[in-house]
């Protein structure tokens, strides 16, 4: 009889700062090198260090990395650059066989090799890093989109804006670039990957049915998951088409499009199955396709005070609110699941200097 192999532990660090489905996909990867992905989240004081200020904090950007598929245990307080007692406590004390990082340069502020321990003792892999996504790219589409509205509103008269003034108000001019929305190629390939060949619900589950924007996947998200989960045992995530979100949460949203919000709801193990591009109204003949027994979202005092009153039909419940299946859903209070995209993008807005 063949002997049990052992097995292999990789370790994946990063910052993952506005949590995206990039950083999901290296996640994937990472995993797919061995058997137990251990992840280790560099803290606050340790990125301002290294590499400037993060936009979530180490409770927002841990709650996501967390909810990750791939992930199986996480380290905190890492330091950024993989140190020599560091890579030891990695080898002896978490068993680590292997590091893993995306194929870009990672730099220390004095120009070395974060990764140049590792490296020398050949236990250093890379996976691809992904096209087309990155915080950097975010940040830049949250500033084109509040320069939008701001411009829109600068039009009309009367109007106050939903951000609060920055003293460097004047650099959002140099923001002329237009949002760039189509930017990643979503491929069925990679939607696969990410749906891990997909589930299908059995006669016995309880389905929950969980609709909304989910843009820029944060962790608001997870804990409204977390309540899905809470109430059946299979959830589906309908995640709302553009013009649906762009019609409640203003023109210039949404940030991220349909498909890579897609994406970054099916990297989450609270997501069952993803309704790519739902309606934001739900109906009959959605309840009864996916035999759904409850409906969730978000409590509306959640909305932005600033959306336009919704489009009729008023309510986009209404029907299983009728049908006695719906569940209001409140703010949960784990650490950072207060969070909304939009006070992302005013954390954005008012520190784009820093960012
Ligand atoms: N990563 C990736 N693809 C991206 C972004 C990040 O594969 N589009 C990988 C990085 O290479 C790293 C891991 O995700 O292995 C964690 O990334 P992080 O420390 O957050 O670094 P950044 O490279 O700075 O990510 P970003 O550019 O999005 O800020």
């Amino acid at each position: 009889r063949r002997r049990a192999r052992k097995p292999i532990r990789v370790y994946m660090d990063g910052c993952f700062d506005l949590t995206h489905f990039g950083h999901a996909n290296a996640l994937r990867q990472a995993k797919a090198c061995g058997d137990v992905l251990v992840v280790g989240l560099v803290p606050d004081a340790e990125i301002r260090r290294c590499k400037g200020p993060p936009v979530l904090n180490d409770a927002e950007r841990l709650a996501v990395v967390e909810s990750c598929k791939w992930v199986d245990e996480m380290i905190l307080d890492v330091p950024y650059d993989i140190n020599e007692q560091f890579m030891n406590e990695l080898w002896h004390k978490h068993k680590i066989d292997y590091i893993v990082h995306g194929d870009d340069p990672c730099l220390l502020p004095d120009g070395s090799d974060a990764y140049a321990a590792p490296k020398r003792e050949g236990r250093f892999k890379t996976i691809k890093r992904t096209e087309g996504v990155s915080t950097t790219d975010i940040v830049g589409r949250m500033l084109s989109a509040s320069k939008a509205a701001e411009n829109d509103l600068a039009k009309t008269p009367g109007s106050k804006s939903p951000f609060k003034k920055s003293k460097k108000s004047a650099v959002v001019e140099d923001v002329a670039e237009p949002a760039k929305k189509e930017h990643f190629c979503t491929t069925s390939r990679r939607v696969l990957q990410f749906s891990d060949g997909g589930k299908k619900p059995s006669d016995e589950d309880v389905v929950v049915y969980v609709h909304g924007a989910f843009d820029t996947f944060h962790a608001g998200h997870v804990d409204l998951l977390k309540s899905a989960r809470a109430l059946g045992t299979f959830v589906i995530v309908g995640v709302h088409d553009d013009a649906a979100v762009s019609s409640y949460a203003g023109a210039h949203y949404p940030i991220l499009n349909v498909n890579e919000r897609s994406l970054g709801v099916m990297a989450c193990r609270h997501a069952d199955e993803v309704i790519i591009g739902a309606p934001e109204v739900v109906t009959r003949d959605l309840l009864a396709t996916f035999n759904v027994a409850f409906v969730v979202a978000e409590d509306s005092a959640a909305r932005s005070p600033n959306a336009p009153a919704p489009a009729p039909p008023a309510d986009p419940n209404a029907v299983p609110r009728a049908l006695g299946i719906f569940r209001e859903i409140k703010r949960g209070d784990g650490p950072g699941a207060d969070i909304t995209t939009k006070e992302i993008v005013s954390r954005i807005v008012e520190n784009r200097a820093a960012f």
